[in-house]
C-alpha cells in the first residue's frame, strides 16, 4: 500500500474535497492515509485562495514538503488556488507533479499518473459523480448539495475559481445522506457556498428538489438522521417559506450563518450583495423572534474600497443589534479577477488593522455575554470526542462547544447536559 499525506487549507466545501480525494485515491489506487510527510508516497495540498494568505502560505509549504519527501514521492497542489494559478504553480515550483482545480476532483485518479498534468476547468461538471466514501469524523458528515456560485460579489475569488453554480440532484443527497446515516453518523451538514440558492441549475437530463426548502424537507425525512446543518446560506434567499422551515423542522439544528459583510446599505451596493442594512436587521430578527435559542453567525469584512468611518460604524450599528454569537471577521485583501481589486479607493492597511480590532474586542464582549446567557440551561449535546482529564466534548444542537465529566460511553450520543460555566469559545455542563 502507497502513504497520502494530505494538508487541508479553508472551507468546509475543501474539507469535504479532501475527504473525496482520500476516498478515490484509497478505494482505487490503493492508497493510506498517515500522518506522516516523511513516509508519504504522494503528498497533497489543498488550498485556498479567497485572501493572499493562504495564497503564500502554499509557496511556503511546497517548499518544506520539497525538503522533507522521500525519494521519489510525488506532490500535488489540489483547490482553488490551483484553479486560479494552474500552470504558473509548476513554473514557480517544477518539483510540484500536478495540479487538480476545485471541481475537478473526480479526475484524481487520472492526474496521478500523469507528469506535470494541470486539471483546472471550472466548467468541468462533477455534480453527478457519485465519489467514494470517506469521512474524517465518524459521527457527522459533511454533503455536498452544490458546486460553485452564480453571485459575483465584486471582493470575491470563489466564482473564478470554483465556477458556476450547479445543484446537486436531489436523488444523490439523499444516497448520501442514508449511506452516512447507515454508517453511524447522526448529524449531517449540507455543503455550498450559496446553499439556499439549491435548485438553481442542474446537470443535463437531471432534476432534484424545487428549491432548498424543499432539500431539507426531504433530507429530513431520511430515517435514523437526527440533525441537519448547513452552510452557507445567502442573506438575500432568506425568504419566509425559507425561515418557516427553519424553524419548524425538529431535525434542523438551531444555528444560522447569516453572512453580513458590511452594515453598510452603501458598501453592500458597492460590493453586490444584492440586500440592504434593513434587510439584513429584518431576517436577522425574524429568526430571532421565531427561534429565541438561535445562534447566529457571520462573516465581515472590514476596509473594502471606499469604505468610510461612517460605513464602519453602520456595521458595528448591526453588531449591536444583532448580537451575534460568532463572528468571523476579515480585512480587505484584493483579489486577483475580482472587479474591486481595481477600484481607485483602496483603504489604508493600517485604517482597516484599526476598524478589525474595534470590532474584534467589542465582539468578544457581546460573545461572552451570550455564552454566559447558557449557564443554568439543559441543551443536547452530541458527543463525539475524548478529551483529557476523563471529559468528553461535543455540540449542542446550537452549535456551541460543550465539555462534560465521562468517558467513551458518550460517544456517538446525543445527551442531555446542564450547562454550569461560560468561557469565550466553550461551556462546561453535567449530564443530567
Ligand atoms: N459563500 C461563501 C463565501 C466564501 S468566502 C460562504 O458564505 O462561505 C468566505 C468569507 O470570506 C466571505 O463570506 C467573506 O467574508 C470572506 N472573504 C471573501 N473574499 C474576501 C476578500 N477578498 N477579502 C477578505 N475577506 C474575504
Ligand atoms: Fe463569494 Fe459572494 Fe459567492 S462571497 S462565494 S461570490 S455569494
Amino acid at each position: 500500500m502507497k502513504k497520502l499525506y494530505i494538508q487541508t487549507l479553508g472551507c468546509a466545501m475543501n474539507v469535504r474535497d479532501s475527504e473525496h480525494i482520500i476516498a478515490e485515491l484509497g478505494q482505487k489506487e490503493d492508497y493510506q492515509l498517515t500522518q506522516d510527510i516523511n513516509e508519504a508516497d504522494l503528498i497533497i495540498i489543498n488550498t485556498c485562495s479567497v485572501r493572499e494568505k493562504p495564497v503564500s502560505k502554499l509557496f511556503s509549504e511546497l517548499g518544506s514538503f520539497k525538503l522533507k519527501k522521500k525519494p521519489g514521492a510525488k506532490i500535488g497542489v489540489a483547490g482553488c488556488t490551483a484553479s486560479h494559478l494552474g500552470k504558473e504553480i509548476i513554473k514557480r515550483a517544477p518539483y510540484v507533479d500536478f495540479v487538480l482545480g476545485a471541481r475537478n476532483v473526480s479526475k484524481i485518479t487520472q492526474v496521478v499518473h500523469k507528469k506535470h498534468a494541470v486539471e483546472i476547468d471550472t466548467n468541468y461538471d462533477e455534480s453527478t459523480y457519485v465519489f467514494g466514501d470517506y469521512r474524517s469524523n465518524p459521527y457527522k458528515a459533511y454533503i455536498n448539495i452544490s458546486i460553485g456560485c452564480d453571485k459575483k460579489c465584486t471582493f470575491c475569488i470563489v466564482p473564478v475559481t470554483r465556477g458556476e453554480e450547479i445543484s446537486i440532484p436531489s436523488r444523490l443527497i439523499i444516497q448520501e445522506v442514508k449511506k452516512a446515516v447507515e454508517s453511524g453518523a447522526k448529524e449531517v451538514t449540507l455543503l455550498g457556498q450559496n446553499v439556499n440558492n439549491y435548485g438553481r441549475r442542474f446537470s443535463a437530463q437531471e432534476e432534484g428538489a424545487k428549491n432548498f426548502t424543499e432539500l431539507l424537507q426531504e433530507v429530513s425525512k431520511v430515517k435514523g438522521l437526527e440533525r441537519i446543518r448547513f452552510t452557507s446560506p445567502h442573506p438575500l434567499h432568506m425568504d419566509d417559506e425559507f425561515l418557516h422551515e427553519f424553524a419548524t423542522n425538529s431535525k434542523i439544528c438551531k444555528q444560522i450563518h447569516v453572512p453580513l459583510q458590511s452594515g453598510s446599505t452603501r458598501i453592500l451596493k458597492e460590493m453586490k450583495r444584492g440586500y440592504s442594512k434593513e434587510w439584513f436587521l429584518n431576517r436577522c430578527e425574524k429568526i430571532r423572534a421565531l427561534v429565541p435559542d438561535v445562534a447566529i453567525s457571520t462573516d465581515i469584512i472590514v476596509g473594502f474600497p471606499g469604505e468610510s468611518e461612517e460605513d464602519f460604524l453602520e456595521t458595528m450599528d448591526v453588531v449591536e443589534k444583532v448580537r451575534f454569537d460568532t463572528i468571523f471577521s476579515f480585512k480587505y485583501s484584493p483579489r486577483p479577477h475580482t472587479p474591486a481589486a481595481s477600484y481607485a479607493n483602496q483603504v489604508p492597511s493600517e485604517v482597516a488593522s484599526k476598524r478589525l480590532q474595534i470590532l474584534q474586542e467589542r465582539h468578544k464582549q457581546i460573545q461572552l455575554e451570550q455564552m454566559q446567557k447558557q449557564v443554568g440551561k439543559v441543551v443536547k449535546v452530541y458527543f463525539e470526542e475524548l478529551k483529557s482529564g476523563g471529559q468528553v466534548a461535543g455540540r449542542a444542537d446550537d452549535g456551541r462547544l460543550v465539555y462534560a465529566k465521562g468517558s467513551e460511553e458518550l460517544l456517538g450520543k446525543i445527551v442531555d447536559v446542564k450547562v454550569t460555566k461560560a468561557y469565550l469559545t466553550k461551556l462546561e455542563g453535567e449530564v443530567v
